[in-house]
């Protein structure tokens, strides 16, 4: 899979070079190419960035550069896929994660100050995501936390085991886990995970799973899908 990340800040992408992520690229099932939206700008000092028409606070990211550095990357419609980090977007998920994972190609394009000139959104057909009900300073971190998540679910990336039993993969959260040692400052690891009969060991991962989430995350239980 290709990611194009188009940012005014691509110091902020410096975690891809890290663990998973750098291996996947390394082996090759991954290829992130980061552009650097202000190297677009036709402005003769390279601004990005103007004052809203109609006036409100801040500054508003110009549509011409973000044309042009998405134009230089987009290709084919059917395989790409272009997302925007936006707290006005739809919430993403683990879910909407599997989803984006079958593309090819994913652009990022990440907005800064206080939004984008909404003429972007006419001109290229652009998913607007949301990784909360908060608002954080831009659209890099957003873009940073999907890349991860998404890249996960990508084949080669990670083992196909760990997303089987992880949190939100059956709708509920994660029981919990112990390694070595066996004990630690008299605290000893649940009996029946050393018991070595892994019907009653599954049974009671299934029984911490629902009763974390019913205790956490009531309206993941309310709302799973039959
Ligand atoms: N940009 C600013 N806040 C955001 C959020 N919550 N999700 C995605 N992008 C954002």
């Amino acid at each position: 899979m290709k990611i194009d990340i188009l940012t005014l800040f691509p110091e902020a992408f410096s975690p891809l070079k890290t663990s998973i992520l750098s291996r996947a690229e390394e082996t090759g099932i991954l290829e992130f190419n980061i552009v650097n939206i202000r190297d677009f700008s036709k402005d003769k000092h390279k601004k990005c960035d103007d004052y809203p028409f109609g006036g409100g606070a801040g500054m508003l990211m110009t549509v011409q550069p973000l044309f042009d550095a998405i134009s230089s990357v987009y290709q084919e419609k059917e395989k790409t896929k272009i997302i925007f980090p936006a707290p006005v977007g739809s919430v993403f998920s683990a879910e909407k994660a599997e989803e984006l994972s079958k593309n090819e190609h994913l652009i990022f394009v990440c907005g800064h100050y206080e939004g984008v000139d909404e003429r972007i959104f006419e001109l290229f057909p652009i998913e607007q995501i949301s990784i909360g009900d908060y608002v954080l300073t831009g659209g890099e971190l957003p873009a940073m936390v999907m890349i991860d998540c998404i890249s996960r679910f990508v084949d080669g990336v990670i083992a196909k085991e760990s997303l089987e039993n992880e949190s939100f993969s059956n709708g509920l959260l994660e029981y919990p886990q112990y390694t070595r040692p066996q004990e630690f400052m008299g605290l000893s690891v649940p009996h029946v995970l050393v018991s070595g009969n892994h019907a009653e060991v599954d049974k009671w991962k299934m029984e911490q799973s629902l009763q974390r989430t019913k205790e956490r995350r009531a309206d993941l239980i309310r709302n799973k899908k039959q």
